[in-house]
Formats: C-alpha cells, structure tokens, sequence
C-alpha cells in the first residue's frame, strides 16, 4: 500500500519565539523535525511566520487583503520568511528528511476579490520524486494591491486537493479548538458548533486565527486535525488528536 499524502502545517509560534523577533524556538523545532523524520507519510510541509512574519507584516501595513507597493517593505517580509524557512528545511534535512524549500511569491497570485492561484505542480513533482516540499506563509502579487500576506493556512488550503491529501494537521500552539469552558472540542462539523468559542484573531495575527481555520478546513473536504505540539508524532502516526474538523461538501 503506498503511505498516506499528508500536508501538515507548523504554526508559526510552534516554532519561533512568538515575543522575540527573528527568534527559532529550537528546541521546539528540533522536536517537531523529529516526529516528522518518524513518519512514513508522504509529506508537504507549511510553516507560518511566527516571530518572523507578523511584525514586518505588521509594520508595513501588510494583511492577507491590505497591501503595500512598497518594494522594500515587501522584500522584508520575503526575506524574513526565508530566513525562518531555510532553518526548517535545514534541520529537516539534518534529521534526513529529503526537505526542500518552496517559495510561494514566485508561484501564487492574488485576483482583485483576492482568490488565489498557485502553481502546485512543482510540489506535486517533487512530492512524486520523493522530496518534502517546504511552503511558508509569505506575500504574493494581489490584483489592484500590490502585494499582500498569504498565510501557511490558505496554502494547505490550496495544496491538500492539488496532492491528492488523505490528511490534513494543523500544529499550533493550543491543543485543538477550545470550547468556552477552554476544553478541547473533539469535533466540529459546521462552524455554528463553535461560533461562540472560536473569538477573533490577537492583535499581532495579521491572518486570521481559529476563527479563520475553522472555516477554511470546513470548506476543504479532507480530513483535518487541529492539536498542539505534543500531539503532532500521534498525528503523523494516524491518530486524530485535538480536534477533527469533519469538512465535506456543504
Ligand atoms: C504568516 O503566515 C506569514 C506572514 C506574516 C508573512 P501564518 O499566518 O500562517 O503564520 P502563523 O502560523 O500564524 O505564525
């Protein structure tokens, strides 16, 4: 039987120190590394941008639907999100994980309603050659904009149905969607099961939160996870930990 397609994304503060600027949590990416060089799955990798995105993002003004013309400022963010990437595939790669990076400003696009494009068949291609592709959340041409953010959670969006994923996993740095009382919902179906809980984004977030999450995996009809770090070697493993978000046709 050929391992299970998985596209697995690694919150930005899973690994960075979400208050310190430009700060990998190595100890926590080490950790990550190592229960993604465990898995047999075949496996596209998404990280956000932690303590490396969101303050140049929010620095120049810069959200998933503001954008900025600003070519140094966009180039900040860029670099930034490079930066972050290259220490992941690096660490990948030192765990003999065959990572390599995936940069989305040369391969997605935004229309002026702010649908997007990506080019997904260099990570098809290299998901067939053997290889784990590493996206990152990064800013993108946007029709009548400039460019704005793409963030690592519309890319697995974008890439679960592109290879064909039996999985989808979210890691980020809470245990799953909370429910009012803070416990762990084992389950969400329609997003009026969580509304309530679900609250908007923090103020640092320039992409959305649970609320945005929530939504987007609904819509996606592949199997997804929200859990924490903890969880993610359960995860890469098969098992459902956090919470499943059922997804489907509406
Ligand atoms: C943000 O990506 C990317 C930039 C700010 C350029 P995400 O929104 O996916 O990042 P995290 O996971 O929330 O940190």
């Amino acid at each position: 039987m050929s391992p299970e397609t998985v596209v697995l994304k690694l919150g930005g503060s899973v690994v960075t120190e979400k208050d310190r600027p430009e700060t990998v949590d190595t100890a926590a990416l080490q950790r990550a590394v190592a229960a993604v060089a465990e898995s047999d799955a075949a496996l596209v990798v998404v990280h956000g941008g932690g303590s490396f995105g969101h303050h140049h993002a929010d620095e120049h003004g810069v959200s998933t639907t503001t954008g900025t013309r600003d070519p140094e400022g966009a180039l900040a963010i860029h670099d930034a999100m490079v930066e972050l990437n290259r220490a992941v595939v690096e660490a990948l790669q030192a765990a003999g994980v065959a990572a390599l990076p995936v940069q989305p400003l040369s391969a997605a696009a935004r229309d002026e309603g702010g649908a997007l494009s990506l080019a997904t068949e260099p990570v098809e291609r290299l998901l067939d050659e053997g290889f784990v592709p590493v996206l990152h959340g990064d800013v993108i041409a946007h029709e009548g904009e400039g460019v704005t953010v793409l963030s690592g959670d519309e890319l697995v969006v974008a890439l679960a149905p592109a290879v064909d994923a039996d999985r989808v996993g979210l890691c980020s740095t809470v245990p799953g969607v909370l429910d009012d009382a803070g416990s762990v919902v084992d389950r969400v179906d329609a997003f009026a099961d969580v509304a309530d809980a679900v609250g908007d984004s923090d103020a640092t977030d320039v992409t959305g939160g649970m609320a945005g999450k929530v939504r987007a995996l609904l819509a996606l009809g592949v199997p997804a996870q929200i859990f924490g770090p903890d969880a993610l070697g359960a995860f890469l493993a098969g098992e459902a930990p956090g919470t499943t978000i059922a997804g489907g046709p509406e």
